[in-house]
């Protein structure tokens, strides 16, 4: 069955951390050091990661993402009786290049070649964006990389996707957002943008305000569902 097409998308905006990147590919490529702990490792990293970012907006106490993400490697190092101050940092380095998924440069490149903008919408701070976009060499393929860092808030405050009209000059019916994160997702929705919710790990549906117009387990049919296919 092909899938639902999004109609008048001029703009395609990506989350980054587990939409254009593989956030578990840090701790799997320490597998042979953290033996049956990586997987362990890698959950509760990022949910921890997550968890700090939407608890310090609510706290009003920003950092930036590159803090955040080390302070949840600590806690979960810590929980899972880890000590490694070399583990600790070949980690927190290998963030700065996580492995693309393998569809992303191709589909960057149809979008583009159809003449639609691209840009990222992340959490990431503006020199962890930098290094994993060159890292995955897919910079070519975007008109704006757009982190949260200056509004000092986390998505999915509306802020942070209203941010896109104010960088791209496209208004939020005529975005084709796409993110893995089931949340993100209901969040862009319920702002206004339509949304594909990449759910590349089979998770069942959030009950959360918003919708996702379209459900897709890779990036791979983009093109075809925003026209540029
Ligand atoms: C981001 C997180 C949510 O890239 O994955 O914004």
């Amino acid at each position: 069955m092909s899938p639902a097409r999004l109609q008048n998308i001029q703009a395609c905006v990506f989350d980054a951390y587990g939409t254009l990147f593989d956030v578990n590919a840090a701790a799997g490529h320490c597998s042979a050091e953290l033996g049956d702990k990586w997987q362990p490792l890698a959950e509760l990293w990022r949910g921890r990661q997550l968890q700090y970012t939407w608890l310090r907006s609510l706290m009003a106490d920003y950092v930036d993402f590159w803090q955040i993400t080390g302070d949840a490697l600590d806690f979960a190092m810590a929980s899972l009786g880890i000590e490694d101050a070399a583990l600790r940092q070949r980690l927190m380095d290998l963030y700065l290049q996580l492995d693309a998924y393998p569809e992303v440069p191709d589909v960057l490149a149809a979008l583009k070649r159809a003449g639609m903008k691209t840009a990222v919408l992340s959490n990431g701070s503006p020199g962890m964006l930098r290094s994993a976009v060159e890292n995955a060499g897919i910079a070519r393929h975007l008109d704006a990389v757009i982190s949260v860092d200056p509004l000092r808030v986390y998505k999915p405050s509306v802020v942070v996707y209203a941010e896109v009209e104010r960088q791209l000059g496209v208004a939020p019916a005529s975005v084709s957002f796409q993110s893995s994160n089931s949340w993100d997702a209901h969040g862009a929705s319920a702002f206004g943008f339509k949304v594909v919710w990449v759910n590349r790990f089979g998770q069942a549906v959030e009950r959360l305000p918003g919708r996702p117009d379209v459900m897709l387990e890779t990036l791979d049919d983009l093109p075809a569902v925003v026209g540029a296919g």
